[in-house]
């Protein structure tokens, strides 16, 4: 496996970053994931903005980002992945200063640029069938609209999860659920998508986006609006969308009585979303 390291293609087994790297003694730094279908990224330009926007807010160089685009295609090519699917990974930190200190580095400081790939095939019974998820509360920081490596509250929330034979964990914060801890999550509404509103206390996911377009195209009204957890029994049908779940049924949340089907809105959009992976 060939990985990327600062201007470098080397094995991964080789990759060596320091104990200095902010990365690893701040989380001081950005991660993207970003899905291929065939050797193409898709929704590349629109994960390379976010990265650029998050690192603008971290106060990071992104000019010692490099060709971005450029290192996830050599990737590919490096790992014989341009055919099947593949998840990318990218995370570019506040480097590796030689003294540990809260306050930034000299601003010659280059910032750390590493990047990797495997092989990813995604879960068809999960698409099919959909998932059982948690309510727990979202103990997250007031940045969550910056994709940081500090997942510490999201790995506990997944964790959590994980433990009570959920597949993910949806976070409520004074009442509402904003997000999964590695998924968006939007509800069907008398024929209407409901997602909750982008705050700093969500991502702005790509693939979210991608399902507003949709709906634009398919005629389905999408509302931006909160997501009362005591109203969620009322939804007509729940929904996870991410990099790796695209969009997923949620039929089951552990507590409640009720289960989802299914539905006919969550299944023509995940029908619409893999047509857009195969346009790419
Ligand atoms: N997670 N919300 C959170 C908290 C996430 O971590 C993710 C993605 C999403 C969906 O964003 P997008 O559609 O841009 O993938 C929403 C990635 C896949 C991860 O951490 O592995």
């Amino acid at each position: 496996m060939i990985a990327y390291l600062n201007g470098q293609y080397l094995p991964k087994a080789d990759i060596a970053i320091s104990p200095d790297d902010r990365g690893f003694l701040f989380a001081d730094g950005l991660y993207e994931v970003i899905r291929s279908y065939d050797g193409c990224l898709f929704q590349m330009a629109a994960h390379l903005e976010r990265l650029v926007r998050g690192a603008e807010h971290l106060r990071f160089n992104a000019d010692g980002c490099g060709n971005l685009e450029t290192v996830c295609r050599t990737l590919l090519e490096k790992n014989n992945l341009t055919t099947g699917g593949a998840l990318v990974y990218i995370q570019v930190t506040r480097g590796a200063p030689p003294v540990r200190a809260h306050h930034f580095p000299s601003a010659t400081t280059p910032l750390t640029v590493y990047a990797t790939v495997r092989a990813f095939k995604p879960d068809h019974d999960i698409q099919q069938n959909g998932v059982r998820v948690v309510l727990l509360p979202d103990q997250r920081w007031a940045r969550c609209d910056l994709k940081t490596v500090g997942l510490t509250a999201n790995a506990l929330a997944a964790q959590q999860a994980h433990e009570r034979g959920a597949a993910e964990a949806l976070l409520v914060r004074d009442g509402c659920v904003m997000e999964g801890s590695h998924s968006s999550f939007l509800v069907v509404d008398n024929g209407c998508v409901v997602a909750p509103p982008l705050t700093n206390y969500i991502l702005d996911s790509i693939s979210r986006q991608v399902v507003e377009a949709l709906c634009a195209r398919e005629g389905i009204p999408f509302d931006a609006r909160p997501i009362h957890q005591e109203r969620l029994a009322g939804a007509d049908e729940l929904m996870l969308t991410g990099t790796t779940l695209e969009v997923s049924p949620v039929t089951e949340i552990i507590g409640f009585e009720k289960s989802w089907p299914v539905g006919p809105v969550t299944r023509k959009l995940q029908n619409a979303f893999r047509g857009e992976t195969r346009a790419v």
